[in-house]
């Protein structure tokens, strides 16, 4: 038998992390890129993940300003943390509260005053920081960054490491654009995420290829304003979304691509044609419009009607006639009339949505249609809400059912609700679960679908595993 070789030693790396984070996201997909990255900016100085608070020595709220509600429930959850907190420290467990994301943007030192239990406060751009902030509050009690720093927090932050990768799964977001130059009246994103930046595009191939290298298939790019992309390419020119979708989708072992959030304008020829020409483009497209009515939409600096976003709708299907299109709705925006409101219910009846979300209008501080006339009553929009997500389930109730007796390719992603179930995504994001092996796992398999849940599909599978490419 040959000598085996010497087992290596135990090395300084390889002593067990000594701390523990848990990160809680609230908001878009954006906070859930961001609190995967801030996981791997703290990783390397000693904190593994926690499942719960109660676990944890560093607990971040990763929070979202986007309606008033949002940002409430940041002060609920750190009034819960205190008693956490108090308990955790008189069992001699040192633990320290951090507030990220678009609160902590908005609201900065602000949210030490009202809750002096957070020893943190950190913004958006500036998490790649979080080491030393961490550092600074155990010295001085607090640290608060809010800054949008020269550097860029792409530049620092480190790669994510194969074993964290690996924790997420089969579907991965990654970060391509961020901040919004739009002004929609109603909303605080290019206040908290600041103006609109473009990564490079190495920068992104590179991050993606890591991923795809941790056994990632499916990666959704994402932006405050995604179809706005235009970074700088290898060969010196500024690449648009549906360049860098085409680069990205040659990485071996990538099997779906999806892209979110799109803004109408910004919906481009070259983007529109790719999803008729790029097999791993899912069909399926996050397209807000927030109203059908032009008085409302120019109210809300949407930058076009009714009609245009119609036509541009009508140019998507033609390309790609089976997407499944989603998009997002406010009702009683400041002015709102019964005949607008009206006029969104007949935008989303020719249209045909697969799935939406929809919310009651919130006026948020510091935005131009928090001081406008004409603020709608609560009774109101409520009522109009719930018009309109009945219209909508019923939209995606009859969406779903059209796919009952076809056979659609399944990426399956984690087990299902029950014992020998799993559950993946169609093409068209829809939840689908099946009665079969864990082994099938990351893998995109057809399958049969056999029934309508809620908001989920039921299926057989329909044959082995097939590579997607
Ligand atoms: N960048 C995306 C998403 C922005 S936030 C876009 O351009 O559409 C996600 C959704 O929240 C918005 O599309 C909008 O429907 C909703 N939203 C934003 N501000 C809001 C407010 N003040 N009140 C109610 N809903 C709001
Ligand atoms: Fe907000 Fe409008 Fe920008 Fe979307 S496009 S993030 S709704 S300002
Ligand atoms: Fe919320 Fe900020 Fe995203 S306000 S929706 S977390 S960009």
């Amino acid at each position: 038998m040959p000598d085996l070789p010497a087992p290596a030693p135990n090395s300084a790396e390889e002593t067990p992390p000594s701390r523990r984070v848990h990160i809680k996201s609230y908001g878009c997909q954006m906070n859930a890129y961001d609190a995967t990255r801030m996981a791997d900016v703290l990783a390397p100085h000693g904190y593994a993940e926690a499942a719960s608070a109660e676990e944890a020595d560093l607990v971040i709220l990763n929070t979202c300003h986007i309606r008033e509600k949002a940002a409430e429930k940041v002060y609920s959850e750190l009034g819960r943390l205190r008693g956490l907190k108090n308990e955790r420290q008189a069992a001699g467990k040192p633990t320290m509260i951090a507030v990220a994301g678009c609160v902590a943007q908005a609201e900065g030192a602000e949210i030490t005053r009202r809750a002096p239990v957070v020893d943190v406060v950190v913004g958006p751009q500036s998490y790649h920081r979080l080491p030393d902030l961490i550092d600074r509050a155990t010295r001085e009690r607090r640290a608060v960054d809010t800054e949008f720093p020269a550097e860029d927090k792409f530049d620092h932050l480190p790669a994510a490491s194969a074993q964290v990768i690996g924790a997420r799964g089969y579907s991965a977001f990654l970060t391509v654009q961020e901040g919004c130059d739009k002004f929609c009246t109603f909303c605080v994103v290019p206040y908290t995420r600041g103006a609109e930046v473009s990564r490079p595009v190495e920068r992104i191939v590179a991050e993606a290829e890591g991923l795809a290298r941790a056994g990632v298939r499916e990666i959704t790019l994402i932006g405050q304003n995604v179809n706005a992309y235009h970074g700088e390419g290898p060969d010196g020119a500024v690449w648009s979304l549906a360049r860098l979708a085409r680069r990205i989708a040659g990485i071996p072992g990538l099997a779906r691509l999806r892209y979110s959030t799109s803004h109408p304008h910004d919906m481009a020829e070259d983007l529109i044609a790719l999803h008729g020409e790029l097999p791993a483009f899912m069909p399926y497209l996050h397209l807000p419009v927030q109203s059908g009515s032009d008085q409302v939409l120019a109210a809300m600096n949407r930058r076009h009607t009714a009609d245009e976003y119609r036509r541009l709708i009508d140019r998507v299907r033609r390309a790609r006639p089976d997407i499944a299109l989603s998009s997002d709705f406010i009702v009683g925006f400041p002015g709102e009339s019964d005949a607008d409101f009206e006029a969104t219910m007949r935008l989303v009846r020719d249209i045909g949505f697969a799935s939406a979300f929809s919310f009651k209008y919130s006026p948020r501080p510091g935005t131009p249609a928090a001081e406008m006339t004409g603020q709608v009553p609560a009774a109101v929009s409520r009522d109009r809400l719930a018009a309109l997500q009945g219209l909508l389930n019923r939209q995606q109730t009859d969406f779903n059912a059209a796919t009952v007796g076809r056979t659609v390719d399944v990426l399956f992603e984690k087990k299902g609700r029950h014992n020998g179930q799993i559950a993946g995504k169609s093409p068209y994001l829809q939840a689908v679960q099946v009665e079969g092996p864990d082994s099938l796992i990351g893998t995109i398999v057809p399958v049969e679908i056999t029934g309508l849940a809620t908001f989920s599909l039921f299926g057989r599978l329909a044959g082995s595993a097939k590579e997607e490419q």
